[in-house]
């Protein structure tokens, strides 16, 4: 088990890839807490990790940073301290360009931008003095493709990029490793409801876009988040120490173009 006695926080963790690091990590010994924008979902992933009588359940929305320091601190009193922190929350809006609003840009960049950030130095007050922490932020090949119909989630993913190495670099004196994870076009939630929207802005047959959208792909197939989560365990164990400031692709060959 190679995060045994390890205390993980998963941010975004009651459902898709969050939920399958949260199980993975579960599997490999850690200490689990997971948070989402309701306990509920939270409390089932914990349940589905056989975690529910010893892990905790966090509400917390990462649009508000203070929910986000209270959501550490919960995590500190009932732990102890935190080794791990891997931010999975992020929305996703599709807007062709010229109906992008300042209420649906703050909507996506309080998540994905702003909120990732705060994830991120909140985790790394409580690493920094005991020199230990990996974190864990999660990217799109959207930050590197051109993405007019969510533009806004691609530039929201680039800060997330950007912040990944600049927390790196900050931090890596202090024994925390800051790794992104950049996925390829997932089974579930987020792709299903993304082909939903673009499906209805383009008046396509759902089913055959999805279809293509799939076929497109270098390997023809979505991967699964059980799949995506093997890397969140790699980077979070000892054999990653070494490894920081990496934009960790798994997307089966999607940024070839
Ligand atoms: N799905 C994909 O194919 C894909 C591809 C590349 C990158 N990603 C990224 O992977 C991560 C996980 O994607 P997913 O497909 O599992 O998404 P998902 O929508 O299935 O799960 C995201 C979770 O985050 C939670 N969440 C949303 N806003 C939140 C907020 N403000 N505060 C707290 N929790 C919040 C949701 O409730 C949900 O449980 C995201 O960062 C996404 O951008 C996904």
């Amino acid at each position: 088990m190679t995060l045994k006695n390890r205390t993980a926080l998963i941010i975004g963790g009651g459902a898709g890839l969050g939920r399958a690091i949260a199980l993975a990590y579960a599997r490999e010994g850690a200490r689990l807490a997971v948070a989402d924008l309701t306990a509920a979902a939270a409390q089932e992933t914990l349940a589905l990790a056989g975690r529910a009588g010893d892990g905790l359940a966090l509400a917390m929305n990462i649009a508000h940073p203070a929910e986000i320091r209270a959501g550490v601190l919960a995590v500190t009193q009932r732990f102890g301290t935190l080794d791990i922190m891997v931010n999975c929350a992020a929305v996703c809006l599709v807007d062709p360009l010229l109906a992008v609003t300042p209420e649906r840009w703050d909507a996506v960049f309080n998540v994905n931008a702003r909120g990732a950030f705060f994830c991120m130095t909140a985790a790394a007050e409580v690493m920094l003095p005991k020199k230990f922490g990996r974190i864990i932020t999660i990217s799109t090949p959207a930050t590197r493709l051109a993405v007019p119909n969510f533009a806004t989630y691609g530039a929201s993913k680039a800060a997330v990029d950007s912040f990944t190495k600049s927390c790196a670099a900050a931090w890596a004196p202090h024994g925390i490793t800051v790794n992104t994870i950049v996925p390829g076009r997932m089974t579930g939630g987020m792709v299903d409801a993304l082909d939903r929207d673009l499906a209805k802005l383009t008046g396509q047959d759902l089913a055959a876009l999805a279809e293509s959208r799939t076929k497109s792909l270098p390997m023809q197939r979505r991967v699964e988040p059980a799949e995506v989560a093997s890397a969140a365990v790699w980077l979070a164990s000892d054999a990653a120490a070494y490894v920081t400031a990496e934009r960790f692709n798994f997307t089966g060959g999607m940024e070839l173009g």
